[in-house]
């Protein structure tokens, strides 16, 4: 990159940087690493613990005004109602770290107002620097990104997650599974969302899809695949997906075939109104508040399968509307200057 980081950037990177280093010290003596069990297959070590106190000291030491929302601390630090709110994964890829597998990064988005304004995911396996700062494009150390420019989803290269906590909806995911898989060209699941979402800004993917996402796995990664011109959005194709827990991402042309493909499968979290507590819909779909930074943390108490609606019809419950816009309240639209625009289980369970 040529021109000079902005300055948020600048420090985000630093503290990648130094969460790296802390996670690479500690991946030289995994059976040193003290773990922790957030639920079934749902793993926390000392080393995310560590690795997101370095993270919000350096964000801090600069920005002490600003807000802070962390996989492992919540909304603990940092000041709560700021319009800047750093959203942090520490370590995203959790179970691969723990196993030596070569595939987990630090993840930092940095969201004003609500709209992801700066992101770094940095690989410290590789000592690969992902970044993006709105409207001045997405990079890999040096190097521009870009989305690629498949046009088929039969020769796509699709990335996705697996379900795999308690009350996730496999029987769900399968059926997505199979559709995709049978109308592409490969399906892959290397299991650090965070990347997955950098490896379609940079073109290795051709579209990404997953449900269970947490704003940290998605903040970065999702202005990557934007400034790189991409798209970016639920599974019917808006763009409030950050706290809605599913997500479709890709080129442009391939990002409307998932969207078409998965917008019957949707279960997105849908804002309140009135903005009190949780709730279910009539559809099938789970509501939140409508101020969804804000009450993030408390509707995750009550967004698990408890919350899902008693007799959810098996999916794909419901015909949802397809809707691909490119403007506005479209999936989070791709940075004009990105380049040319490509030629051409258990069945109630929510997530
Ligand atoms: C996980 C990874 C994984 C995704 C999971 C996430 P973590 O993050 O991103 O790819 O499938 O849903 O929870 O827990 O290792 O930070
Ligand atoms: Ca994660
Ligand atoms: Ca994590």
């Amino acid at each position: 990159m040529t021109q000079s980081l902005h300055p948020m950037l600048n420090i985000a990177v630093k503290a990648a940087r130094q969460a790296g280093s802390i996670i690479n010290r500690a991946a030289l003596d995994l059976e040193a690493v003290k773990v922790g069990s957030k639920g079934p297959n749902d793993f926390v070590s000392e080393v995310d613990q560590a690795a997101e106190r370095a993270i919000i000291e350096v964000l801090l030491e600069a920005y002490p005004q600003h807000g802070i929302l962390a996989e492992e601390s919540g909304r603990e630090h940092g000041t709560k109602h700021s319009e800047f709110v750093w959203i942090i994964d520490p370590l995203d890829g959790t179970t691969n770290f723990l196993h030596g597998f070569p595939v987990y990064a630090v993840s930092i988005a940095l969201a004003h107002r609500g709209q992801v304004q700066q992101a770094v995911v940095y690989d410290p396996t590789r000592n690969d620097l992902f970044i993006a700062s709105r409207g001045r494009g997405a990079y890999l150390n040096d190097r521009r990104l870009r989305v690629s420019k498949r046009t088929r989803l039969h020769d796509a290269l699709i990335g996705t997650g697996f379900p795999f906590r308690r009350g996730d909806n496999f029987k769900r995911y399968m059926k997505m599974f199979e559709e995709v898989m049978q109308n592409c060209a490969g399906l892959r699941r290397p299991g650090a969302a965070a990347l997955d979402l950098c490896y379609v800004a940079a073109g290795w993917y051709d579209g990404f899809f997953e449900t269970g996402l947490n704003p940290w796995d998605m903040a970065a990664g999702s202005l990557m695949i934007t400034e790189a011109g991409g798209l970016v959005g639920n599974f019917t194709g808006e763009s409030d997906f950050l706290y809605q827990r599913e997500i479709v991402a890709g080129n442009p042309r391939v990002y409307g075939q998932l969207v078409q493909m998965l917008a019957p499968y949707s279960r997105a979290l849908k804002p309140l109104e009135g903005g009190e507590g949780s709730a279910s819909t009539e559809g099938g779909e789970k509501a939140v508040p409508a101020d969804a930074t804000e009450s993030f943390l408390a509707a995750q108490a009550t967004s698990t399968d408890a919350a899902a609606p008693a007799a959810a019809p098996a999916a794909p419950a419901r015909k949802a509307p397809v809707r691909i816009r490119r403007e506005g309240a479209a999936a989070a639209a791709p940075n004009p200057e990105a380049g040319p625009a490509p030629a051409g289980g258990d069945d109630s369970a929510p997530f």
